[in-house]
Formats: structure tokens, C-alpha cells, sequence
């Protein structure tokens, strides 16, 4: 009985990508309950359906007034780059050079990674982020602090030791052979561990050599299992020095495709200024493209056109990139989304940015079948969502009386502030101490 517990609130989980005119691909429940035990999904439904059912609403802690939603899913973000947020002044590769290499640098020390891991595992839970895809720094014990902290948590977490042996700093540089080990040793000792996962992770093409981009080639086709990730066409700049690094490559996403990266579990950060052949290859070979849209009007780096990328066939997921990103919030991102597309006559309707952060996410990592939406079975991972923490949300909550509206003032304006709290496998990892509704 310990082991079972149920909330009754506003749900909404997506069970496909959601049309938003048929109304398909999501559930919502206005007066909902949700059922945990054992830390996953037991069953999902309206108040009355269960009610009928002969279920017991006394058992139900309830929340009137707030949403409960699966976990936010990022599938690009930067653990320690956390303290970078905010550096003034540059795009990309003097970002890079000024603020984000002698941050790493840090992060040879195995405590001062266990503190920043820690912090950064908060930071996320306290914006109803349940998993991510992350990068850690070159040093394996950066990476090995990553997992220790997760797994203390109980989250489900894709991480890898960043791998870089030219064009960076001295002290941020491994080398093929020291690569292949450490991301062996990594992989042998925390993939499928728990809730854990391994991704090689080259920087990007411009700080691996050939003959390291081709290691993690054969690493990636001997651990079919681990993901890959990495950066692709974010910034004319770091374009312009592909050019030259490789002048044999067709176009930057050739380079990663001579090495053998590309595939279904590779999920490549940014991917603003494609051609057509590089979009159409992606799509051929199913790699992902990371839309990360507070990192690309921060650092100037462009805007995404996420309907040439769809139309195309390439899936694509969304993600802070934290410290490129300026918020942890997938809530704040979804905003940013919203912004960048509608300066290219797109829309992006807030049914569809949800999904994107939630089972759309979980799709594009192949999680789907473990985290994403409440499907029985799954793992219990979720937030109990504050729909009006501050007065303007309040007020414009009040004015909206469609589903879309209350979403979409949800997307637009929401924030850290409307994580009330956030489950990871029925356990509650965070509960905010100054919300109103525990006053
Ligand atoms: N390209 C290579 N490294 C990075 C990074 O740390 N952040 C971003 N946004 N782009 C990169
Ligand atoms: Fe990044």
C-alpha cells in the first residue's frame, strides 16, 4: 500500500503526435486522476470514469487547479556549463574560447563535479526536467560524477564524456587512444546501468582530428546500443572552419557521415544552415536534428526552419543547451520556439510544442517505451504544474476558456516558478517550499 499513491488534478499526456483540428493524440482530463505504484504508471482517467469504476477519490491527494504533465524531456544540454549562462558578448567560437573552455577546465576535479552535477540535477528537477541527453567534460571523472549524482536520484539520464583532441585549450584535450578508453570504460560501467544511458559525444568536428572522429566511429558500430551526440552547422563561423579543417567533405554533415556517426540513435545539436542534401541524408538515415532555441537567438547563431526540416522527414527534438540556452526551462524554450518560427510564417501551436517536450522527445531518444506520456506500465515520471504562480498568468488563466488557451498561456509565460513538484519513478525529487497551494 506504501507503494501506491494517486493525485487528482488537470492531466494532459500525449499518446501520438497530436492533430490539432482532428483533437487526436492527446488525453485530457479537466477533473483527472493519476494512479502510481511501484514507481510506474498504474492508470490514468477522468475522476467520474474511475468513480464508475468503483475507485475511491478519499485516496487522492488533490490539486483543482493544477496540471499534471509527463516530465519534460531535453535532449540537448551542457552539464557544466550551468555558470555560463549569461556571458556577454559573443557568438559561438569566442564563446567558446572566452567563457565555456576555462569553465570546463574546472571539472578535472572530482568534487567540485559531484557539487556541479548536483546542482545542475536540482536546477532541472525545479523546471520539471525528468531526463536529458548530456554532455559532460573531456575528464571521465566529470562524466563518472554525472552518473553517480543521477543515479543517487533514480533518473533516467543520457550522458557521455566529451571528447576533443585538437583546437581546444591544453587541459581540455584527450587524445584517440585515451578517448576510446575512457568512453569504453564508461560505457561498460554505467550503460543500461539503472536508468542510465551512454552517448559518445565528439565536441564537434572541429575539435576531434580524422583519425579520432573515426575511433568513435568504430565505437559507435560496436556498441549499437549507446547514442551519439554532437554539433552540426549552428554558426557561419564554426561553418567557415569546417571548410577549412576538412576540404574534402561535401558539406559539414559529410564529415560525420565519412566517420560513420550518422543513425537512428545520433542526435546532432543545432543544425541551422543546412542544404538540402544534408537535410535529405539526415532524413535517409534517420539522425535527429536538436532544436535549441534560446542558445540560437542568444549566441546569434540563426533561426531554425522546422518545417523544412519535418517536410523533409527529420525528426526533431528540443532542448535548452544550457549554458549556449539561458534557461532550464523547456516551458521558457517552447516560448523561444514559438518566436523563432513565428518570424518564418510558421506556427507552433502549444498542443504540438507539449508533445515536442514530452512524448516527442522520448520518441526521437527511443525512450518511448519507458518515459514520454501515462501509459500503464511506463515509468512514473511527472509534474504537478502550478497553471497561475504569478499574477498575470492568474489573470490570463482566468480569460481562458479553451484547452489551447490555457496551453498556450502555460507555454508562453510559464517558467520554473509553475514546477510545483516533479516525480521521478513515483519518488518526489522536488517540491517548491514558497507555493501557495502548500502554504
Ligand atoms: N559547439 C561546440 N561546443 C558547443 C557548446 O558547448 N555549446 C554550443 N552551443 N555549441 C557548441
Ligand atoms: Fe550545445
Amino acid at each position: 500500500h506504501n507503494n501506491s499513491f494517486a493525485l487528482r488534478a488537470k492531466i494532459l499526456h500525449f499518446t501520438d503526435q497530436p492533430d490539432v483540428h482532428q483533437r487526436t493524440g492527446y488525453e485530457y482530463f479537466a477533473d483527472g486522476v493519476l494512479v502510481v505504484e511501484n514507481g510506474l504508471i498504474k492508470q490514468v482517467g477522468s475522476a467520474e470514469e474511475l468513480v464508475k469504476n468503483g475507485f475511491d477519490l478519499a485516496v487522492c491527494e488533490h490539486f483543482p487547479e493544477h496540471l499534471i504533465m509527463p516530465g519534460f524531456i531535453d535532449s540537448h544540454i551542457h552539464y557544466p556549463q550551468t555558470n555560463v549562462i549569461a556571458s556577454y558578448g559573443e557568438q559561438l567560437m569566442d564563446w567558446l574560447n572566452q567563457y565555456t573552455f576555462p569553465a570546463e577546465l574546472q571539472y578535472s576535479d572530482k568534487d567540485f563535479a559531484l557539487k556541479a552535477a548536483e546542482q545542475f540535477i536540482q536546477l532541472m528537477l525545479e523546471n520539471g526536467t525528468t531526463t536529458a541527453m548530456v554532455y559532460t567534460t573531456v575528464f571521465a571523472q566529470s562524466t563518472e560524477a554525472f552518473f553517480e549524482v543521477a543515479q543517487k536520484y533514480g533518473l533516467r539520464m543520457i550522458a557521455g564524456k566529451v571528447m576533443m583532441d585538437r583546437n581546444a585549450p591544453d587541459g581540455l584535450l584527450d587524445t584517440v587512444e585515451t578517448a576510446r578508453q575512457d568512453s569504453q570504460n564508461l560505457i561498460d560501467k554505467w550503460h543500461g546501468k539503472d536508468r542510465l544511458s551512454y552517448a559518445l559525444t565528439p565536441r564537434f568536428a572541429p575539435t576531434s582530428t580524422p583519425e579520432q572522429l573515426a575511433m568513435v566511429g568504430e565505437l559507435y558500430q560496436a556498441n549499437p546500443s549507446v547514442y551519439m551526440q554532437t554539433h552540426l552547422s549552428e554558426n557561419i563561423q564554426e561553418m567557415e572552419f569546417i571548410k577549412q579543417l576538412f576540404p574534402e567533405a561535401k558539406d559539414y554533415l559529410d564529415v560525420y557521415d565519412e566517420y560513420d556517426l550518422l543513425g537512428q540513435r545520433s542526435v546532432f545539436g543545432h543544425g541551422i544552415h543546412l542544404s538540402d542534401d544534408e537535410i535529405n541524408r539526415l532524413a535517409e538515415t534517420d539522425s535527429q536534428i536538436a532544436f535549441c532555441p534560446t542558445s540560437n537567438l542568444f549566441l546569434g547563431s540563426g533561426l531554425l526552419d522546422l518545417a523544412r526540416l519535418e517536410d523533409a522527414g527529420v525528426t526533431v527534438s528540443v532542448a535548452t543547451d544550457i549554458g549556449g540556452g539561458t534557461s532550464f526551462s523547456l516551458l521558457r524554450t517552447l516560448a523561444e520556439a514559438y518566436k523563432i518560427l513565428q518570424l518564418q510564417g510558421q506556427s507552433l501551436h502549444p498542443l504540438k510544442a507539449l508533445y515536442m517536450a514530452t512524448l516527442g522527445n522520448a520518441k526521437a531518444l527511443q525512450l518511448d517505451d519507458k518515459i514520454g506520456n501515462f501509459t500503464q506500465g511506463k515509468e512514473a515520471d511527472f509534474s504537478l504544474i502550478n497553471l497561475s504562480p504569478t499574477q498575470i498568468q492568474k489573470s490570463r488563466q482566468q480569460q481562458a476558456s479553451k484547452l489551447d488557451e490555457t496551453l498556450f498561456a502555460l507555454m508562453m509565460l510559464g517558467d520554473e516558478h509553475n514546477i510545483e513538484r516533479t516525480y521521478s519513478m513515483g519518488k518526489m525529487v522536488y517540491s517548491c517550499h514558497s507555493c501557495a497551494s502548500q502554504e
